[in-house]
This record gives structure tokens, C-alpha cells and sequence, in this order.
């Protein structure tokens, strides 16, 4: 086996990780194989009592003897290989299966960051693809090396036996495949990473194929679209055929070599015979023996080959495991009640992606209790306000604070329940109405949600639904308007009921009809709990608290709607334009 020095920390971490565990199995499973194998040592060897006792001595009486040994030695070899795959092949899905949850249970935990940078696609292929091809190539090498290892020794061991010269003359050609092997393996090793993100790649765009479907109706991109996906299966086929040609070219040679070798042993077999010196019987062992190696052999030499595949797999699959979330959250637990109510505190906070400054010299106090606003030009930073409070993104420099604690000093757990954000665009499940709300709180009763789902609206259309609250909404709700979604979006943060409530624009995506039935219920809700809206509509936030604006990633204006109107000339721009765009409609 040629693994390179530096694969073999991979290897390692894999064997340690998931195969170690499992190591008694796939002894058992070993000797089951080194049976299979070795029947065919004995196959051979039997042939020569079929020709020496039966045919050439004309002795019928052995004819049962003989029938019974090969009939056995089949039976043995079905058994042993029946079990020895079935034990392999579970082994096989148990890596599988623990590799994919654990995949899974970390990309989970990795950061918004990585996420944006690493499409679903990519992140799909390597979860399901990646890991069943790392499996299934290292239980094919493992059942080749034990299979076909057991095979090749025994039925050496038979050549041997028989005559060692004629197994000598037989081989002589197999030092000159060393060269060529060894070429065809690094062209293998090269072409099976390359194979492996090909395949990625078409994933990838089917990915966005399907995921963008209505827009590239819309902009009738079906053509254009079709012939990108075409031109990477295209690359793919090309790359795949250069790979299977590498793989294929190894056993193709081994034939080569064996003719020769066969050849030269028939020769010299017969001048044996004809002097006496071997029986008939130990020839045809001997010739069957010879049959039988190449097979094997053939499967032996492939399993580089298969060990190039998986690693390409295994360090795809590592690379995923290296990565490691940037925002990490305290183990600290404090007295339950510290956070009943919510104050908000930031204190010179900064923050960009990679050289882009995105928001700078933040400072502002929200008091327990109040309703507030942000407003400001879209891209001037407002939802980038709201990721730092909740902790999908840290900041560069400066503070964070609930209720005078760093949010640095706050469990994953904690910050969680402390916060409701009610997005733009809230993501729904192909699950029930109802499950979709509860989604806010799993451990909810119905009756929970049902009054969450009456407070915000949802009733009013999950009542003309046919199965109300019990409806399935489609693939990411898609069968629901965006209002109708919205609402559901609102009744989870209802049924979560925490301190601090977080509306990023949340009736952006209503009509004017279902915003006041909205805007009353969410004034319902912020009775209860500080709030920040980010408000898309300024009628709505006059009477708040306090007005942030935001203007390019800073502060230029805080204070009630009265002063601000007097005082922001952003902020009476934004309110004037928008006064006049209602008095137009
Ligand atoms: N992942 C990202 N990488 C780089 N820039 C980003 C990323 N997310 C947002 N931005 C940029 O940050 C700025 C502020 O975005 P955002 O806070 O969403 O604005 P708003 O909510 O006020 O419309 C925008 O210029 C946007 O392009
Ligand atoms: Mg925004």
C-alpha cells in the first residue's frame, strides 16, 4: 500500500476516529475471508487427484471422493464469503452513518461566516458523497487485501508445491510491472482528487439550479443555465475516463505479463511430462493454479488505485473537520433570573468583513423595557447590528453588553433564549403550519401554539386552509405568501416569549391590509419585552423610545422621533420622502 508521508496523519485520524472501533469485526470478517480465499489454493490442488486418481488411472471408485471434496470446497467458499460480506458491509454503513451525524453536528455548529462561503451544494456533496465514497472504497481495498490476498498466497503456495522452477519461470516477468504500476499510480493518484471535485462541482450548480428556479424562469436563463451544467459534466466524463484509463491500465498489463509467463511454462511442463518426471495431474493443477492467480492478482493490483480515491475523499471530508468556528461561546451559568428584563449596551464597536468596514464607533443604550428603532438607507449596516447582538458575527474591536454582562461571558444557550428575531425572510420547513411555529420553542404544547398562532394572525388564513394549522407549507413554505409567512415568523417569537425581541423589517414583505393586523399584534408582543425594530416604515416607529439612524456603518443621529425630525436631516429626509410616497398612493 503507498500512502504518501504526508496522507498518513489522515489515515491515521480516520483509523483512530471511525475504523478502530470496529477492529474485532473485521478480524472476524478477516478469517472469514482468508477462508474464501484459500479455497481456491485448494481447488486447484484437487484437480490433480480428478486427473491422477480418476481420469488418467481409469479409477471409478474415487469418482465420489473427489465429487464430495470440490462440492465442498464450493459450499465453503459461498458460506464464508456470504459472511464475510454482510459483516464488512455493516461495519461499512455504521462508519457511514456515524462520519455523516458528525458532519453534520459540526457544520451545524460552524459559524454564519463559514457558511456564506461554503454554498449548500458543495457542503451537501461532501456529507453524503464525500463520506460514502471514502467508505465504500476502504471496505472494497479491505475485502480485496483480504479476499484476493488469501487467494494469491494460497494458490502461490500450490505453484510452488508443485514445482518450484516452473513458478519461477512463471513469474519472471512481474519485476518489469513494477516500473509501470508505479508510473500508473501517480497518474491515478492525481486524476482521483480532480474526479472527486468535478463531481462536487455539478452538485454545486444543481444546487443553484434548483434553488434559484423561479428566477431563472423569470429571466429565462433555462437555456443558458442547462449548457454551464453541460459544460461541467462535459470536464467531469473527461476527467472520469483519464482516472478509469490510470486504473484499468495496471490489470491490463498484468495480462500481458501472465501470457508470457503462461507460455513459457507450457513449454517446459510438457518436455516434464513426456520425460516422466510429473504426472498429468500436477500440470493441470499446476495450469489451473496459474488461471486462477491472475484474477486476483488483477484485483490486488487495483487496490492503490481504490486507496487513491479514498483518500481524495478522506481529505475533503478532513478539511471539513479542520475548519473550525471563529465565535465561541461561554460555559458560564448564572442565577436564572438575571435576565428577566433586558438592557442592551454598545460601546465602540467595529466591525468589517475581511477590509470592508461595515460598522464603526457604535454607541448607543437601550433601557429595559422600551421600544426602539433603527433606521437608515439599506447596506447602511442595520442587520449587521442585529447579527452582533444576537452573535452570528463578533465584533473587531469594542463591547457588547446585556444587562452590563459581555456577551462573550454568555452560553450559547442562554443568549439564545434570551433573544427573539423575527427576519425578513424567516425560513420554513416542508412540515406543518404548526410544527413550523413550534419550531420556536420544541418543547411547546399545541395549545401553546395555537394561542401564539391566534395572536399572530395566523389563523386567518390557516382557517380557510383545509387542514388549518395542520398543513403542510411546502419546500421552504412555498406554498404560503410572504406575508403568510411573516406571521408565522411573528407567532414563533410568541411562543418563545423572550426579554429581548429583534423585528428586522418584519412587515417589509406585507401588504397594507395584513401590516396593521401585524403592527398590532407586534406592539402586543413588545409590551412585553424590550424591543428593536428595524423599520422599513417610519409611521410606525414614532412613538418609540429611541430612534437609531444609521447612516454608512455609523451612528449620526439617536433620540425620540420629535427631536430627531428637528434635528437629523438624514432622518427627516428619510421621513419626508416617505410621507410623500404615502400621500402619492
Ligand atoms: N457576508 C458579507 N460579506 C461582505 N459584506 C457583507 C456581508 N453581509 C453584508 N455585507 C455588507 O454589509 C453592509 C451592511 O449590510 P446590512 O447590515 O445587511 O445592511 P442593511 O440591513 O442596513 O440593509 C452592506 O454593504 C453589505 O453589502
Ligand atoms: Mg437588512
Amino acid at each position: 500500500m503507498n500512502i504518501q508521508d504526508d496522507k498518513k496523519p489522515l489515515f491515521k485520524w480516520f483509523w483512530n476516529s471511525y475504523v478502530r472501533a470496529h477492529v474485532g469485526v473485521l478480524f472476524i470478517a478477516l478469517i472469514f475471508m482468508s477462508i474464501e480465499g484459500s479455497m481456491l489454493g485448494v481447488l486447484s490442488y484437487s484437480i490433480k487427484f480428478l486427473f491422477d486418481n480418476v481420469l488418467v488411472s481409469n479409477d471409478t471408485s474415487s469418482i465420489l471422493f473427489v465429487a464430495v471434496l470440490i462440492f465442498s470446497i464450493f459450499s465453503m467458499r459461498a458460506i464464508a464469503g456470504f459472511i464475510h460480506r454482510l459483516m464488512t458491509v455493516n461495519v461499512c454503513q455504521k462508519i457511514i452513518k456515524i462520519l455523516q451525524d458528525r458532519m453534520v453536528g459540526h457544520l451545524l455548529n460552524m459559524d454564519v461566516g463559514f457558511h456564506q462561503k461554503n454554498s449548500p451544494g458543495s457542503l451537501m456533496d461532501r456529507v453524503r458523497a464525500d463520506s460514502k465514497a471514502l467508505s465504500e472504497s476502504v471496505s472494497e481495498v479491505f475485502m480485496t487485501v483480504g479476499r484476493d490476498g488469501f487467494s494469491l498466497i494460497s494458490l502461490i503456495a500450490v505453484v510452488f508445491f508443485i514445482d518450484w522452477k516452473w513458478s519461477l519461470i512463471a513469474f519472471l516477468g512481474i519485476p518489469f510491472l513494477v516500473m509501470p504500476i508505479l508510473l500508473l499510480q501517480g497518474l491515478v493518484r492525481s486524476r482521483a482528487g480532480e474526479n472527486r471535485d468535478f463531481e462536487s462541482k455539478a452538485n454545486v450548480r444543481l444546487d443553484e439550479i434548483f434553488h434559484g428556479i423561479t428566477d431563472i424562469k423569470l429571466n429565462k436563463a433555462e437555456k443558458s443555465e442547462r449548457n454551464k451544467f453541460f459544460d461541467i459534466l462535459q470536464v467531469t466524463h473527461k476527467v472520469r475516463l483519464r482516472l478509469e484509463a490510470g486504473m484499468a491500465g495496471i490489470p491490463a498489463m498484468i495480462d500481458i505479463i501472465a501470457a508470457i509467463g503462461f507460455l513459457a511454462v507450457m513449454i517446459f511442463g510438457a518436455i516434464d511430462i513426456t520425460s516422466g518426471s510429473k504426472t498429468i495431474g500436477e500440470f493441470m493443477s499446476f495450469f489451473t493454479a496459474m488461471a486462477l492467480i491472475f484474477e486476483p492478482l488483477r484485483r490486488l493490483s487495483n487496490v492503490s488505485g481504490n486507496i487513491q480515491v479514498a483518500m481524495a475523499s478522506l481529505e475533503r471530508v478532513f478539511k471539513i473537520f479542520e475548519e473550525k468556528p471563529s465565535i465561541v461561546f461561554s460555559n458560564l451559568s448564572r442565577n436564572e433570573n438575571e435576565f428577566d428584563k433586558v438592557g442592551l449596551e454598545f460601546e465602540s464597536v467595529y466591525f468589517s468583513y475581511a477590509e470592508k468596514k461595515i460598522v464603526e464607533n457604535i454607541n448607543f443604550e437601550i433601557e429595559e423595557g422600551t421600544s426602539n428603532a433603527i433606521v437608515g438607507y439599506s447596506g447602511s449596516g442595520k442587520t449587521t447590528l442585529f447579527n452582533l447582538i444576537t452573535r452570528l458575527i463578533d465584533p473587531i474591536t469594542g463591547h457588547i453588553r446585556i444587562n452590563g454582562v459581555d456577551l462573550t461571558d454568555i452560553s450559547l444557550k442562554e443568549l439564545r433564549s434570551l433573544i427573539s428575531v423575527v427576519r425578513q425572510d424567516g425560513m420554513m420547513f416542508d412540515e406543518t403550519i404548526l410544527e413550523n411555529i413550534r419550531f420556536g420553542k420544541p418543547m411547546a404544547s399545541d395549545l401553546e401554539i395555537r394561542k401564539a398562532a391566534k395572536m399572530a394572525y395566523v389563523d386567518e388564513f390557516s382557517n380557510e386552509l383545509k387542514d388549518g394549522l395542520n398543513t403542510v407549507v411546502g419546500p421552504r413554505g412555498s406554498t404560503l405568501s410572504g406575508g403568510q409567512r411573516q406571521r408565522i415568523s411573528i407567532a414563533r417569537a410568541f411562543l418563545r416569549n423572550s426579554p429581548l425581541l429583534l423585528l428586522d423589517e418584519p412587515t417589509s414583505a406585507l401588504d397594507s391590509q395584513s401590516e396593521k393586523l401585524i403592527q398590532k399584534s407586534l406592539s402586543e408582543l413588545s409590551k412585553k419585552s424590550t424591543t428593536i425594530t428595524i423599520a422599513h416604515r417610519l409611521s410606525t416607529i414614532v412613538d418609540s423610545d429611541k430612534v437609531l439612524v444609521l447612516d454608512n456603518g455609523k451612528i449620526v443621529g439617536q433620540g425620540k422621533h420629535d427631536s430627531l425630525v428637528k434635528e437629523s436631516k438624514l432622518y427627516s429626509n428619510l421621513f419626508k420622502s416617505q410621507v410623500e410616497k404615502k400621500n402619492d398612493e
